[in-house]
């Protein structure tokens, strides 16, 4: 085992997930490495919806760590995601974010890829050649619910589990037929760790988060990870005759969570009046006027809030110790129009000010950790629970990776 391996595994056998993390966790280059590997390059990541790749040839792109992926629906309908470097010179292959082609062309020195991989073109290479050796490096690719999933690692961890626990809370959404009406990427100069510890309290959401604190619940027990309310168990049980499946359940290694929770008051979507940002809803077949907001989430790479008028999706990717990229998307029905459904403005500008305003939480907590004299103190057992619930997986998924 490497050095840094060995410094890692000691530090977590050695740490009580009551407590923030030691400095090193969130600045040190050589443990980002050992992360990317351990975690980043082995787990579940989320990249995209359905959706967005709806028709044969629909492509997106995004980075992992060192690994450009590339992410398809070929002719058969079905979505795969390949390493996004030419079988040739290793070039990127596809540049841009989101786009559409029959076919995918190296622009290098044009090599050509069928959509299920096989290189079908290159040019002058000579009668030796073998073209069926040269196919684009495939990723293992699933979906659920109408989120796409990429796996690095040459071996995939069970994914039917996931499948299977939040399949049925999503269904009635039918997120696989809606339309991403807005996109932002921000960077937040920020450990991935400190921006899934902002996200898993709202210990700091009152004081900083003026619009998001008008609609959704700083209260733990209704938006925590023992959720139990009385106003919980009651919207619990009617969302549950309607077909909605609504309680908290937690995987068993604590990677992923689903629930559904009340938001504020009467508030039916995250707008500032709390009234539905988009007049059609999300889904035919979810049209009670309240349906809360489903969370979801899966580490390390996604959080998630289902409404009944549009959804909102976050994708985690890590840049480095102390950088994070933080991709948000705007799904409603497909038919909804901007302008006549929906004001885009008002359908965004919650989360675009959360976002921001937790951008702005996360770097200030890394310049502090950053100070040689940062020490870890105890997390609040009542706001911070679902906190100690990340760290806790954080370190358990670590330390196995780490002796396996
Ligand atoms: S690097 Fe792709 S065709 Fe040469
Ligand atoms: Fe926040």
């Amino acid at each position: 085992m490497t050095d840094a391996r060995q410094s890692m595994l000691s530090r977590l056998w050695a740490y009580r997930p009551t407590t923030a993390l030691a400095r090193d966790f969130y600045t040190s280059a050589a443990d980002y490495q050992v992360e990317l590997e351990h975690i980043w390059y082995r787990d579940w990541l989320f990249v995209g919806h359905d959706c967005e790749v709806a028709h044969t040839g629909d492509y997106l792109t995004l980075q992992v760590g060192e690994y450009p992926i590339l992410v398809v629906r070929d002719r058969d309908g079905e979505v795969r995601a390949f390493h996004n470097s030419c079988r040739h010179r290793g070039s990127r292959i596809c540049s841009a974010e989101h786009g559409t082609t029959p076919r995918l062309v190296c622009p290098y020195h044009q090599w050509s890829y069928r959509l299920n991989g096989e290189l079908i073109a290159a040019r002058d290479m000579g009668e030796d050649f073998q073209r069926e050796r040269y196919g684009l490096r495939p990723v293992h690719c699933a979906r659920v619910g109408g989120y796409i999933w990429i796996c690095l690692g040459a071996v995939a961890p069970d994914f039917d589990a996931f499948a299977r626990q939040v399949e049925p809370y999503l269904r009635p959404h039918h997120l696989q037929d809606a339309r991403v009406a807005f996109e932002s990427t921000i960077v937040e100069q920020a450990n991935w760790k400190l921006v899934w510890e902002n996200n898993r309290e709202c210990y700091h959401c009152a004081v900083n988060h003026p619009e998001l604190a008008r609609t959704f619940p700083a209260t733990p027990t209704v938006s925590g990870p023992a959720a139990q309310s009385a106003r919980m168990q009651a919207e619990g049980a009617r969302w549950e005759s309607l077909g909605l499946p609504s309680r908290y359940q937690l995987s068993a290694n604590g990677q992923a969570r689903i629930m559904r929770m009340p938001l504020l008051g009467a508030a039916v979507s995250y707008t500032m009046d709390g009234k539905p940002a988009v007049r059609r809803a999300l889904s035919d077949a979810v049209t009670d006027s309240n349906v809360g907001a489903l969370l979801m989430f899966n580490f390390p790479s996604t959080w998630n809030h289902v409404l009944g008028d549009h959804a909102i999706s976050f994708r985690v990717l890590p840049l480095g110790a102390t950088a994070t990229q933080l991709t948000t998307k705007w799904l409603v029905h497909k038919d909804a129009v901007e302008g006549v459904d929906y004001d885009l403005r008002n359908l965004t500008e919650v989360w675009l000010a959360t976002n921001d305003e937790d951008r702005r939480v996360c770097q200030e907590n890394q310049l502090g950790v950053n100070s040689p004299i940062y020490e870890p103190a105890p997390y609040s057992p009542v706001h911070e629970a679902g906190v100690m619930q990340f760290v806790d997986w954080y370190r358990n998924h670590l330390i196995g990776r780490l002796t396996s």
